[in-house]
C-alpha cells in the first residue's frame, strides 16, 4: 500500500493566511524549522497506478501538480485518481472538489450526511453527475477506493460541519458526520483518522494491531488557541482531541501495538510544527511521526 500525504494541515494551512501565532510568524519569516503545509490530504494506492484521494483540500490543485504519480498519464484527458472520499463536510476536505470539475470520470465516495451537505450547497453542481458519480457508503460497508485498494468506513466521535453546526452542536457524537478509514491491501491495515474528539474502547480496538495509524493531531494541547490568542474554542469544543497530557492522543493509543503513529491534519498553532520544539520532542519521544507534504509512506 502506498499513501502520500498531500497535505498535514488541519483548516487554514500552514501559516494560515491571517495568523501570526508562534508558529505561523516563523513560517511567514522562512524560519527553516517550519516547513509550510497544506491542508488535510492523502491519496492511497495499492498498485501505484491507481489512486484514491482521500479527502480534497482547497490546494488539490498544487498538491496533484507536486505529486507525480498523480499527473494525466495517457490521451488528451486523463488522471490516475479512481475517487474521493470524504471524511466529514469540513471546507479543509471537500473545497477542492470544486477545483476537479473538468469531466474526468471519478467516484466520490462519501456517507449519506456528507453528501446531503454538498447536495445542499448548490455550487457542488459544478459537478457534472455524467463524470462524476456521488456514491452514498455506509458505515462499516466494504469499498474498492481504486484498484486492489479495499477501504471500510467507520464512525468517530465528531461532529457536525462548522457551516452545518447550529445553536447547540452535539460534540463527540458518533454517526455520519465524522469517520475514520481503514484500508485493506493483503494482510497489511492502515488508518486514517484525521478528525477524533475521544478515544473509545471500540475505536482502540479497531486499531490494535494496526501497520499504520495516520491519526488527528489538530492540537497540542486544549485551550492551544486560546493562550495563542487566536480563538476562543477548546480543541474539545472543535471536536479534535489533543495529543497531550492524560486525556490525550499519545496517551490514549501508547498501549496499542501500531506498527507506525504519525500525526495529520495538524493546526498551524500546535508546536509540534516547529521541528526543534520541546513539543516536537517529546512526540518523537512517545514514537510518533509528524506527518509533512510531500511525505510517502509504504505499508
Ligand atoms: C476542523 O477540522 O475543525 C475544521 O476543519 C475547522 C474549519 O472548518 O476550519
Ligand atoms: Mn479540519
Ligand atoms: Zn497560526
Amino acid at each position: 500500500m502506498y499513501i502520500h500525504v498531500l497535505g498535514a494541515a488541519a483548516g487554514g494551512g500552514l501559516p494560515q493566511w491571517n495568523c501570526r501565532c508562534d508558529v505561523c510568524r516563523l513560517a511567514w519569516a522562512g524560519d527553516p524549522r517550519v516547513t509550510p503545509r497544506t491542508q488535510s490530504s492523502l491519496a492511497v494506492s495499492a498498485d501505484g497506478r491507481s489512486w484514491a484521494l482521500i479527502n480534497c483540500a482547497p490546494e488539490v490543485l498544487t498538491q496533484i501538480r507536486r505529486t507525480p504519480a498523480l499527473f494525466p498519464r495517457q490521451g488528451q484527458r486523463d488522471t490516475p485518481i479512481a475517487s474521493i472520499l470524504l471524511t466529514n463536510g469540513d471546507v479543509d476536505h471537500v473545497g477542492g472538489l470544486l477545483s476537479l470539475r473538468e469531466s474526468s470520470p471519478y467516484r466520490l465516495y462519501a456517507t449519506s450526511e456528507i453528501h446531503a451537505a454538498l447536495r445542499d450547497s448548490p455550487v457542488f453542481n459544478v459537478l457534472n453527475p455524467d463524470h462524476v458519480e456521488r456514491v452514498g457508503v455506509d458505515l462499516e460497508q466494504t469499498l474498492t477506493l481504486a484498484e486492489g485498494l479495499e477501504a471500510r468506513i467507520f464512525a468517530v466521535p465528531g461532529k457536525a460541519a462548522l457551516y452545518l453546526e447550529g445553536e447547540d452542536p452535539d460534540i463527540g457524537s458518533e454517526g455520519e458526520a465524522t469517520v475514520g478509514v481503514e484500508f485493506r491491501v493483503g494482510a497489511r491495515r492502515a488508518y486514517y483518522i484525521p478528525g477524533c474528539a475521544a478515544l473509545n474502547e471500540r475505536l482502540a480496538a479497531r486499531l490494535e494491531g494496526a501497520d499504520l495509524v495516520l491519526f488527528d493531531g489538530t492540537l497540542w494541547r486544549d485551550d492551544e488557541m486560546i493562550r495563542a490568542g487566536v480563538g476562543h474554542k477548546t480543541g474539545g469544543r472543535m471536536g479534535h482531541m489533543s495529543m497531550a497530557g492524560e486525556s490525550g492522543s499519545m496517551a490514549a493509543l501508547s498501549s496499542l501495538n501500531i506498527g507506525r503513529r504519525v500525526f495529520v491534519h495538524i493546526n498551524n498553532t500546535n508546536p509540534v510544527l516547529i521541528d526543534d520544539s520541546p513539543e516536537r520532542r517529546e512526540a518523537t519521544r512517545h514514537g510518533w511521526e509528524i506527518a509533512h507534504d510531500g511525505m510517502e509512506l509504504e505499508c
